[in-house]
């Protein structure tokens, strides 16, 4: 049976997409790894890796006899400008020895998230075309940039499977968000069900492309399932699904919480919110492997608010 290595299981993506693949390919199939120890004993076959180490990647690759691998440990956007070598650095080397390993091992395909932070302030903001002006301007946008031309480079020179999304804001309730500056969006569901009140640290226009935890991990999948010859983009693909911004949000949330207040208290996430797209044209994705979203805004909320109420009640009992 095919052996699926997934790399940052324990993250905001990491944890869902693993379940996910063990729902559709049965736990025997699905090794997660992370950095770190679980907080819970994982529902699924769990050891710890640090991808930057190549030699420890390699034997476990080939212990394991690993077909496709999930490379999804990254630093985000605004943790990664608090240290900008360190997330170069792990960025970049992690992908880099994942490609070489890949490579080395004939692993079939190998999926690597991308970003909307491969787009910078040049970029046309509205409905921005998968191919376009790039000049991503934080340390993550430049190494998604740059990790979206390795992949590519792989693919052309040495025929490695490597297919990629570009993901906007993705919004879930079940793991942390790992320090982007969408995560306000999570955040907010966060304290108006536990204080009512939410300080946003974007402005209240901030318009970014968004998308519900759900369909980031569908689409994943569903790209990994699409037949090579039908894939045109070998960089990352635009992936859209709703946009909103903070002030749009928080009606929503209102529309619920009647008594619930939003204040702005910009900081130097902003000027990264306000470099990037405030929605993208996805059409490749469409054609090439039938993407759609089932989310938009309002349903996100529904299933925000409930999620997120049970996991604070749970965790008060
Ligand atoms: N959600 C990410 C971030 O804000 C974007 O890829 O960093």
């Amino acid at each position: 049976m095919a052996k699926i290595l997934v790399i940052g299981a324990l993250g905001q993506l990491g944890s869902e997409l693993t379940q996910a693949l063990c729902e559709k390919y049965g736990k025997e199939a699905v090794i997660a790894t992370d950095i770190r120890h679980p907080e819970i004993k994982p529902a699924f076959p769990f050891a710890i890796l640090d991808v930057m180490d190549k030699e420890a990647l390699r034997k476990l690759v080939q212990k394991e006899g690993i077909q496709q691998i999930f490379h999804l440990a990254a630093i985000l956007s605004a943790k990664g400008e608090k240290n900008p070598q360190l997330a170069w650095n792990l960025n970049m080397t992690s992908l880099l020895n994942v490609l070489d390993i890949a490579r080395e091992n004939n692993i079939k395909k190998v999926f690597w998230p991308s970003s909307i932070a491969v787009f910078g302030p040049s970029t046309p903001k509205d409905n921005t075309p998968q191919t376009t002006i790039m000049d991503p301007n934080t340390v993550y946008g430049i190494s998604k940039l740059a990790g979206e031309r390795w992949c590519e480079y792989y693919y052309e020179k040495f025929g490695v499977d490597v297919r990629s999304i570009r993901y906007p804001g993705i919004i879930s309730y079940k793991a942390q968000p790992g320090g982007g500056t969408t995560d306000y969006a999570i955040d907010i569901f966060i304290q108006a069900l536990t204080t009512g009140k939410y300080e946003c640290f974007l402005e209240a226009d901030a318009r970014l492309p968004m998308m519900y935890i759900d369909d980031a991990v569908r689409g994943t999948i569903e790209l990994m399932d699409a037949d090579a010859d039908n894939l045109t983009v070998r960089s990352g693909y635009n992936l859209g699904a709703m946009s909103f911004t903070p002030e749009e949000i928080a009606s929503e949330v209102m529309a619920h919480l009647e008594n619930f207040e939003i204040t702005y208290e910009p900081d130097f996430r902003q000027q990264i919110a306000a470099s990037w797209p405030s929605s993208v044209d996805d059409s490749s994705a469409r054609d090439d492997w039938k993407w759609d979203h089932a989310y938009d805004l309002g349903k996100l909320c529904e299933v925000m608010l409930k999620g997120m109420r049970e996991l604070l009640e749970n965790q008060s009992m």
